[in-house]
Formats: C-alpha cells, structure tokens, sequence
C-alpha cells in the first residue's frame, strides 16, 4: 500500500484549494437545535407539498457546494479523500479479480471525488479496465459533473428498468466521455446500473435521503408529521405528533426499542438491500462514509443554509436536509441472508491513518511551496481531526459473503480498530 503511495506522489501534484475553512467548519456543529423534525409520511396536501418541494427541488437546480452554497465536502475540501478512495479501491480490486471495474457513485454532487479516483487510476494504468456509473437526480448536478469530468456528452432516453436485461442495460440517461476515453454513464436509480462487477461508493448520500421521526409517548409511538399551521393566511409549517401509531411506526420500531426518540430511513434500506443482492450476484463491493451512529443516537434531523443552521421548515426547498445515518440498520440490512459482510463502521480519521494518509501528507508537502503547504494541512485537518469531519464521519464496506471463507488469507485493508496516531 505505502509503495503505491509513493508512486503516486511522484505523479500528482495538484493540490486543491482549501481556502473556504469557515465554511467546513459550520457543516461540523454538533449543538443542534431540538424538535427539528421532518416526516415524508403524512397524507396531508401541504405536508406533501413541503416534501416534494425539499427532496426534489433541493438539489435540482443549483450549486448548493462550497463558499456560495450551504456546505462543504470532504472530496471538495482535500483532493487526498479520493486518492486514497482510489488506493483502496484498486488494492481491493486487483485481490478479487482481473475483471474490468464500474466503478458507481451515488449522489457524486460536484464530481470531485470522482475526479479524484480516475486521476490515481490513471497514474497506475487501470483506466482501460474502468467505466463510471453515476446515479443522480439532479440535472443541475449532472450537469455540473458532465462538465468537469467529460468532454463530450449526450443525453438518452433511459430504457424503463422494468425491461432491462444483462444484453440490454441502458437504463442511463446521458452518457459522456472522459478525455482520456473513459465512459461515463449517468441514471436516475441504482436499480439502473448495469449487472457487472462494480464497486459503489456513497459518500454523503444516505444523509440526504428522506427520514421518518418517531417519538415515544405515554399513548406507545407516535410519529413526528410536518402540518400547516391552521388559522393563518400565510402558509407556514409546524410539527405535530400522531394520534397514535402509524403504520410506519408499527414497521419500523422493534420491541426492544430503548431510545425515546428514532429516524428510520426507508429508502436508504431498499437501496441498501438492492446493493447487496447486487453485490451478491454480480460481484464487487461497497463504500458507504456519512455522518453516522450505530443505533445510538436520536434527534439527529437538521438543516443547513448558507453554511448555517435553518429552521427546516421556513422556506422548504431553500436549504440542505440532513440526518445522521444508522449505520447499524445499513449492518443488518446489508447482512440479512449472508448477502454480505461488513468491515466497519470505523471512523474517517482512522480509515485514512489506516491507508496511510500521513505518509502521502508528508511525501506531498515536501514538493509544495508555503502558501501550498498551508492550504494542504488545513485540508488534512479538516477532514482528519476529532473535533471535526475524522471522528463524525464513520466508513463502513460491503463484500460478498462468499468471500468470508477466504478471510484467512485475504483480508480487507483501512478496517484496523488499533490505534495507530
Ligand atoms: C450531500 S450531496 C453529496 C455530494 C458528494 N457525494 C460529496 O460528498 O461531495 C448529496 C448528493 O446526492 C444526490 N441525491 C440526493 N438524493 C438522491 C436520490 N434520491 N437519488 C440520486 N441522487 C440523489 C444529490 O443531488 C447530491 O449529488
């Protein structure tokens, strides 16, 4: 692993600006404000109106990165994420097999990490095995990715999934080409992507996907719903709690349940559940890195706009929604029916100490100037410090449970609990 650190360090020097800190800094707060709840789950008109407009519209039509928009990164704040995202992907890769790689990310944002991955898979001379699977919804998103990554794209009529076979897998909608001929697919769903050996990789997507918000009360579980305030003229939201339980929370609160509070993701679960069946059947692995717990956290339902806390419910659609992801539900999930086994979760800061982060820092400073070396030790710090993204973002991978056998003999690399600071 180091001596492919250090051919890498003869090749790249490019370090990414890192002069937006403050705002990296604010993405970290943890004294969040309480009640801020959010539901998907509510037959009301408004209710649903206010869904739609914050999960469709959020991201559909801008920017929302970086120093302009409401927050920042760990791909966009230091080109080493995807670096060494690319060194454990190919040391992964090359011990399973000699068969060409999709590499799929979902919800890529601004395409950075991306960038990143195929800038390392280039100096090692793997592009020609590598084509790019990105899932995402936003135009303006894909848009922005096609523009970094591509020189040429066109977009395409996806064919409805529900024909698509392993001879006929276009269930993208715009394909483009990288300068270097790799081939860059996008799709609106995971269930989209080609049946091939594939590694997926989410950074910061299960956060984004919608939650619902139960509460325990002296009458069992309720569930926490967005309501219009009645009696005003203006159209303004407030939280209520059920009556009693919903069917939502009959499904997805066990017995045993001890918090008072809990956010379930359903949707994150089938996308979970359709990666692992996936993984299964097809080959490959999975890189999840989020904000996370395991099970133990409750009130985690907040909103970020302009690099700040916002009241999620003041102009729905204007901010950045947000929730811890449970990683132990990911676990479960991703277990059930020996689909796959879990290495992690482990925190980012171990992960990337784990696969050699400081050796990579240290070969890359030496080749930089002052105002560089300043830049790329914020961006070390930033995304590897406690009190900041290195203990809040957990990393968790998915392999095939068939592989367990193997385990004696092959062993997956960043997963280590010593401490090695
Ligand atoms: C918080 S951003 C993270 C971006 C990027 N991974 C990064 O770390 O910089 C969430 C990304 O997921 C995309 N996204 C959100 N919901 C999605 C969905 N249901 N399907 C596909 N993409 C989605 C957004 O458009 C955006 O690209």
């Amino acid at each position: 692993m180091i001596s492919v650190l250090r051919l890498l360090n003869k090749t790249i020097k490019n370090p990414q600006s890192v002069n937006i800190l403050i705002e990296k800094n604010l993405r970290c707060v943890t004294d969040l404000p309480k009640h801020r709840y959010f539901s998907e789950n509510s037959s009301d008109a408004k209710t649903s109106s206010l869904k739609r407009s914050n999960l469709y519209s959020y991201y559909m039509t801008k920017d929302v990165f970086g120093s302009k928009g409401d927050f920042i990164t760990s791909p966009e704040i230091s080109q080493f994420f995807g670096e060494i995202l690319a060194i454990w992907i190919i040391n992964e890769w090359i011990k399973i097999t000699k068969d060409p790689l999709q590499l799929v990310e979902l919800g890529p944002g601004k395409g950075s990490m991306i960038q990143d991955i195929l800038r390392v898979f280039k100096m090692l001379k793997y592009l020609d095995k590598v084509s790019v699977h990105l899932v995402e919804i936003s135009p303006a998103l894909s848009m922005i990715q096609a523009q970094k990554l591509c020189i040429h794209i066109k977009e395409t009529n996806p064919v409805d999934p529900k024909t698509q076979t392993s001879e006929n897998p276009i269930g993208h909608y715009m394909k483009g080409i990288t300068a270097d001929g790799v081939e860059v697919y996008w799709y609106y769903s995971v269930t989209d992507i080609p049946k091939k050996f594939s590694v997926f990789l989410a950074h910061e997507f299960f956060d984004a996907l919608p939650i619902h918000k139960f509460q325990k009360t002296d009458q069992g579980w309720s569930e926490v719903l967005v309501d219009a305030i009645p009696g005003i003229e203006e159209e303004k939201f407030r939280y209520v709690l059920s009556k009693g339980p919903t069917p939502a929370a009959r499904i997805y609160i066990p017995e045993d349940e001890s918090r008072d509070h809990v956010e379930i993701s359903p949707k994150s679960m089938v996308i979970v559940d359709h990666i692992a069946s996936f993984l299964m059947k097809n080959g490959g692995f999975a890189l999840i890195i989020d904000y996370g717990h395991v099970g133990d956290k409750t009130d985690t339902f907040r909103a970020f706009r302009q690099h700040k806390l916002h009241d999620p419910l003041v102009d729905p659609g204007s901010a950045d929604l947000t929730a811890d992801v449970d990683f132990s539900i990911i676990q479960k999930i991703a277990q059930k029916d020996n689909k796959t086994i879990c290495f992690g979760p482990i925190s980012q800061r171990m992960f990337l100490k784990n696969l050699g982060i400081d050796v990579r820092l240290q070969m890359i400073l030496k080749n930089a100037n002052d105002v560089q070396k300043k830049e790329i030790l914020s961006g070390y710090h930033m995304i590897m410090d406690s009190d900041k993204m290195g203990e809040r973002f957990k990393v968790l991978s998915l392999f095939p449970h068939v592989l367990s056998k193997y385990q004696d003999i092959w062993s997956v690399s960043g997963f280590q609990q010593e401490k090695n600071d």
